[in-house]
């Protein structure tokens, strides 16, 4: 089944500026990143479709794949919001100058949104990423549970260079994956970072050549279809919360969440 890409809010939206197709296939949805002449820059429209995406998640969907068209995932944020012009209809980083920190608070945390569904535990994204991954591109991978580079793959969190910080989401999971002194290094020198080196400090879970790619998304998600969902979503949720949790802690979470398999899967 495909079905067609945006209800809610993100109707309202030239698809040009969105940039995205969606499909769903069985419990396998597929988001692209559409703009490839444009190397697929990201917009406030590409994050309210985002978002209006993971708030209409069919239920049955337990993969989320997130894919970028042509030679680069992602070149991030669209250069445009540094002009005066900006984006038609979505303003420009001069026009939200001008806004109450409160009111651009809202509008990040909006765009956040297109993210944070990612992490739900009921699903599992992988990111299958090739070519250039930079800013928003690179924190939209961040946000993917897992992460499939091609070799050409090259990350970088260019906001600091600009004057910016990276703000949609991306800093913690960066941070959890790399650790707080390499997170330092890569952001403040805004370096790139190769998909050797990316699967080498934790980056990347895989590292294929570019015509592979397709092929090992394919792989991971049978191999992840094959467990059983109610597991796999208890047992990503205590993952997620280990961190957060002292020994005994963790310890408690997960006798907790095994009496309520045992009961759903013996009783
Ligand atoms: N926003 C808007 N348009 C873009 C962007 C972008 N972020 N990146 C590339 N494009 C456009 C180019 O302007 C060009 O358009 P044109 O053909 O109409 O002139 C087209 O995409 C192709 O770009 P090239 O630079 O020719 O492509 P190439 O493959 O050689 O380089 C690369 C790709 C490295 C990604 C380069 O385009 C680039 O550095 N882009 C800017 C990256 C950037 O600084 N992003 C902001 C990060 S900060 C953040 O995301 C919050």
């Amino acid at each position: 089944m495909t079905e067609a890409a945006f209800g809610g809010s993100a109707e309202k939206i030239s698809p040009e500026e969105v940039g995205l197709r969606y499909e769903v296939d069985g419990e396998i949805a597929t988001i692209t990143l559409d703009r490839p002449e444009k190397r697929n820059a990201q917009t406030f429209a590409t994050w309210a479709a985002l978002a209006d995406i993971g708030d209409h998640l069919p239920q049955q969907v337990r993969i989320v794949v997130v894919r970028g068209e042509g030679p680069s995932f992602s070149a991030g944020i669209d250069l445009r919001m540094f002009t005066p012009e900006g984006v038609p209809g979505q303003g420009s980083f001069a026009s939200s100058a001008t806004l109450d920190s409160s009111t651009f608070e809202q509008r990040v945390a909006q765009a956040q949104r297109g993210f944070l569904w990612l992490r739900r535990p009921d699903i599992v994204s992988v990111a299958a990423v090739q070519g250039h991954a930079i800013g928003a591109g690179f924190q939209l991978a961040l946000a993917c549970d897992l992460r499939i580079l091609a070799d050409d793959a090259r990350l970088c969190m260019k906001e600091p260079a600009l004057g910016l910080v990276p703000d949609l989401t991306g800093t913690k999971p960066l941070v959890d994956l790399v650790g707080l002194s390499r997170a330092v290094e890569i952001c403040l020198t805004a370096r790139t970072v190769g998909a050797e080196e990316a699967a080498r400090i934790g980056l990347a879970e895989l590292v294929v050549t570019r015509d592979e790619l397709d092929g090992a998304v394919r792989d991971l998600t049978a191999a992840l279809l094959a467990t059983d969902r109610d597991a796999a979503t208890a047992t990503k949720r205590l993952l997620q919360g280990a961190s957060g949790r002292s020994l005994e802690e963790q310890c408690a979470a997960e006798a907790r969440e095994q009496a309520a398999r045992v009961k759903a899967r013996f009783s």
